[in-house]
């Protein structure tokens, strides 16, 4: 893995902002700053909570952490802690800690600080301190400007988290369908469960072979015949019904990216809340699981001490329509997806086979990321509505080559930001929890000090970038309905379809009925829909769906009560 990805990586799993983007450039330290800042800022307020000092708050955290962390978290520990005992004065804050030792710089003129400055401060390396020039030879301190990933023990972190990112395909797949018997690294986390892994031809969505009178090709729980007539019964309940399957490919708001607040709130980290992170990490940072488009669950006991709220999907919602679409969605979104990286890699990773697999419902959901970037000229660095149509209509015809016939395509708009700032500024982000002391207004200009906001345009305290940022929006929504309109009837094997961004009108409706729009944000990043806001997208798209394709979702299926009676819970989902 190149250098730059693998840096981006490996800040992610204490700070995550680039894995959401990528991050441009680092300034002032960047991911490595930040996620200093980050951690530190844990280490002091837990010291604070538990009065002991920092050395043994860290050993606390480290402590807190699955096994296969805390190892590498000790090694750290005894690495940083001889540095921390000697260079540390009381009173120092995060911010400076990180600057002293060298994980954060100033430069451009600009002190980047996460927790608010204290009277008189200034943020000094140690190269600036004579008294710790000479103590810094001897402690090993790290270079002005070195990575997160070089330090002791966090190397090991960021080897595992390279492991995972490495492609956006099953990890585990020994027929080669894209669907895997293993739930993470891509597994059915993300595609359907797949109930055969040596055979290709049977994999969820496959046309059943042989009527599955004795394999079931598909993987929806359906097969046999009956005793006395021999008539295979996915024949008598699924042939007529024209069963589909759902394809996302989106960004990390259709991969549903979520980061705990617990892990962030200093008054709620524990044991039980880091529990189930190599699973989360497994899968990326995401949720797909419990997504808008292709939840099938709601969360586990133990998934459910970190993400609150329960699952709405349209995928469930097209099986409930007809119980022969079992397991047949694939989650085809990619943190910090934009049109072009769509087309360069995402959707080749996608799985259909023209004439052995049913038809496909594909929803084409580039939220932000066109118009969402780290660098201070924001705006340069939008896609513009030129190369939106250009990139759009190259995966319009490479899903043409692809998809069965009889499949819809639909083209979704992009969001308008601006609720994020509008109904976050002034709230207080759970980094900030025991002092109340950062708000979002001042976590968005601490990103862009640091050049590595996951979306400078919308995340920031200037109204009229802001307002530019809807703008481009806008323009580039007007381009993907202006694909449809002149390029709708040039396809053969699907029907194609613009739909305004849900997630606006969700946040309207909230709001209408006189409740916070925050509830429906995520806490931590401040960026994507929660949990909630999940569920709530799913029933909008599905309403809208409903309303004015109802082709497209096809009819319901009369024998859905036969094949519960008989075949259960079609063999589960895990
Ligand atoms: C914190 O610990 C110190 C000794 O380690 C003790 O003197 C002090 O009273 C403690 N403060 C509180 C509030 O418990
Ligand atoms: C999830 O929980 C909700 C609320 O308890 C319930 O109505 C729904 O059926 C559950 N969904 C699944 C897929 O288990
Ligand atoms: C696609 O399905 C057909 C049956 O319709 C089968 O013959 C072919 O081998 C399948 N292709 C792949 C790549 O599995
Ligand atoms: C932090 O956790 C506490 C305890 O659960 C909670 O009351 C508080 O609202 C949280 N703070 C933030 C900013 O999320
Ligand atoms: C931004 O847009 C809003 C809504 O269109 C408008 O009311 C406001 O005046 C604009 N602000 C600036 C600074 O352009
Ligand atoms: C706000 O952003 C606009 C557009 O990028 C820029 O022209 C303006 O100078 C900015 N205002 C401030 C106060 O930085």
């Amino acid at each position: 893995m190149e250098d730059s990805k693998r840096k981006i990586l490996c800040s992610v799993l204490l700070v995550f902002i680039c894995l959401i983007q990528g991050c441009h450039s680092d300034s002032n330290g960047g991911s490595t700053c930040a996620t200093c800042d980050v951690l530190m800022g844990l280490v002091e307020q837990t010291a604070v909570i538990h009065n002991e000092t920092l050395i043994n708050s860290l050993e606390r955290l480290c402590n807190y952490l699955p096994d296969q962390f805390k190892n590498p978290c000790m090694r750290f520990l005894e690495y940083i802690g001889p540095i921390l005992i000697e260079i540390i004065e009381d009173g120092d804050t995060p911010d400076l800690i990180c600057h002293k030792i060298g994980l954060c710089y100033t430069e451009k003129g600009r002190q980047c600080n996460l927790f608010p400055m204290k009277k008189n401060q200034r943020l000094y390396h140690y190269t600036e301190d004579p008294r710790l020039v000479k103590k810094a030879k001897r402690l090993d301190m790290p270079r002005i400007g070195a990575g997160i990933c070089d330090l002791p023990g966090i190397k090991e972190i960021c080897d595992w988290i390279n492991l995972i990112f490495s492609d956006h395909e099953p990890a585990i797949d020994l027929d080669g369908d894209k669907h895997s018997p293993y739930e993470t690294l891509r597994g059915y986390s993300w595609r359907g469960k797949d109930c055969d892994d040596e055979r290709r031809s049977t994999h969820p969505g496959a046309r059943p072979i042989d009527g599955d009178r004795e394999v079931d090709s598909n993987c929806n729980g359906i097969k046999g015949h009956t005793p006395a007539s021999n008539v295979p019964y996915e024949n008598m309940f699924c042939a007529q019904s024209q069963p589909r399957g759902i394809a996302v490919l989106g960004d990390s708001i259709s991969a549903h990216f979520h980061l705990p607040r617990e892990w962030f709130n200093s008054t709620e980290l524990s044991v039980a809340n880091f529990e189930p992170l190599p699973f989360i990490g497994e899968n990326e940072l995401d949720w797909p699981e419990l997504s808008y488009g292709t939840g099938f669950m709601n969360a586990t006991e133990e998934l459910s001490k970190v993400i609150h709220g329960h699952t709405d999907s349209l995928y469930l919602r097209l099986w409930q329509r007809n119980r022969c679409n079992f397991r047949d969605y694939q989650n085809i979104a990619v943190n910090g997806a934009r049109a072009s990286s769509m087309v360069d890699t995402i959707e080749k990773s996608l799985y259909r086979n023209m004439t052995g697999d049913y038809p496909l419902i594909v929803i084409y959901a580039l939220v932000g990321n066109d118009v969402c970037n780290g660098h201070p000229d924001t705006i340069a660095h939008m896609t513009t509505p030129q190369d939106m149509k250009k990139y759009a209509t190259m995966t319009l015809q490479y899903l043409e080559k692809n998809i069965p016939a009889g499949s819809y395509v639909f083209l979704t708009g992009l969001a308008d930001g601006r609720v994020l700032y509008d109904n976050l500024k002034s709230r207080i982000h759970p980094i900030g929890s025991l002092r109340n002391d950062v708000t979002y207004a001042h976590f968005y200009d601490y990103f862009n000090c640091l050049e590595i906001s996951p979306c400078t345009g919308w995340m920031n305290t200037n109204e009229t970038l802001r307002n530019l940022t809807t703008k481009r929006a806008m323009e580039l929504s007007a381009a993907l309905q202006e694909v449809v309109t002149t390029t709708a009837g040039s396809y053969k094997n699907f029907k194609l379809y613009y739909n305004e961004n849900p997630i606006n009108k969700v946040i309207n409706e909230w709001m209408a009925a006189g409740k916070p729009a925050y509830e429906l944000l995520e806490p931590v990043d401040g960026f994507h829909a929660n949990q909630r806001g999940n569920a709530e997208v799913a029933r909008v798209v599905w309403e809208e769906l409903l309303q004015k394709w109802p082709e497209a979702i096809g009819k319901e299926n009369p024998f859905n009560d036969e094949i519960r009676d008989m075949f259960g819970d079609q063999g589960g989902y895990r």
